[in-house]
């Protein structure tokens, strides 16, 4: 039944870390490895969905020749890269973890060290899973996750509804073994009706299969 779901569907998934420059050697980002995003990605490809997966800067390669891999750097990058993709797609898998500010400015030689101290001014970058969610429509899931440190579940509600996601997928910093850094992975899911289903630690395969699974019971 999920393999007739998921057959032919066109869907884009993001993954991984963004960069944001700051001069030609240095920039802004964060520990995301993307094997969470590529996982998913594998998944839906073997499954026979037509997967376009937009990656931040990672060491991954996908497997599945069908995959479709545009490989970004910066957030409004990758936020030009689905707001295009996404009109012909029924669903969208935003597992990317997405610098929320940039740098207002790049420098474009090396920032040479001179003051004791130093100001780098950051502006907000646009929200890809937010920007989806409002633009959706009736035939078109948005999902989104939501890495926190406390209050897990009210916060990732909030998310979800301010965002307009259909689904959060939720990873706490709290539980050993989940989020970034590792091949593991302990989530629960938040559906918009406040829904919540749990799962135990597993490798992040596995993980996969019960996002794909939830989408295709409770979403479709
Ligand atoms: N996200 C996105 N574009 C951004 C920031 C986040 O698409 N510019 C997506 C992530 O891919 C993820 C979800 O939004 O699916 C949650 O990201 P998070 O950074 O936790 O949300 P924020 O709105 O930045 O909330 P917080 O205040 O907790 O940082």
């Amino acid at each position: 039944m999920i393999a007739e779901y998921f057959k032919s569907k066109k869907i884009v998934i993001t993954a991984g870390p963004t960069y944001e420059k700051i001069d030609p050697v240095r920039f802004i980002g964060n520990y995301s490895t993307g094997k969470m995003g590529y996982a998913i990605a594998e998944e839906l490809a073997q499954l026979g969905a037509e997967v376009h997966l937009v990656s931040g800067p990672t060491s991954l390669t996908p497997q599945h020749p069908s995959i479709q891999l545009y490989q970004v750097e910066s957030a409004v990058q990758m936020y030009d890269t689905c707001v295009k993709i996404f009109p012909d797609c029924q669903i969208a898998i935003m597992s990317a973890a997405v610098a929320d500010y940039r740098p207002d400015r790049y420098n474009e030689v090396k920032i040479k060290k001179s003051e004791e101290n130093l100001t780098i001014h950051l502006v907000k970058n646009p929200d890809i899973l937010s920007t989806l969610g409002h633009s959706k429509k009736a035939n078109q899931i948005v999902v989104g996750f939501a890495l926190e440190t406390h209050n897990e579940l009210e916060n990732a509600l909030d998310k979800l509804r301010r965002k307009k996601a259909d689904a959060i997928v939720l990873n706490s910093l709290n539980d050993p073994g989940a989020g970034f850094k590792h091949s593991t992975n302990k989530i629960s899911i938040i559906l918009e009706k406040g829904t919540i289903f749990e799962f135990p630690l597993k490798e992040k395969q596995e993980v996969a299969k019960d996002i794909i699974k939830c989408i295709a019971e409770n979403l479709a």
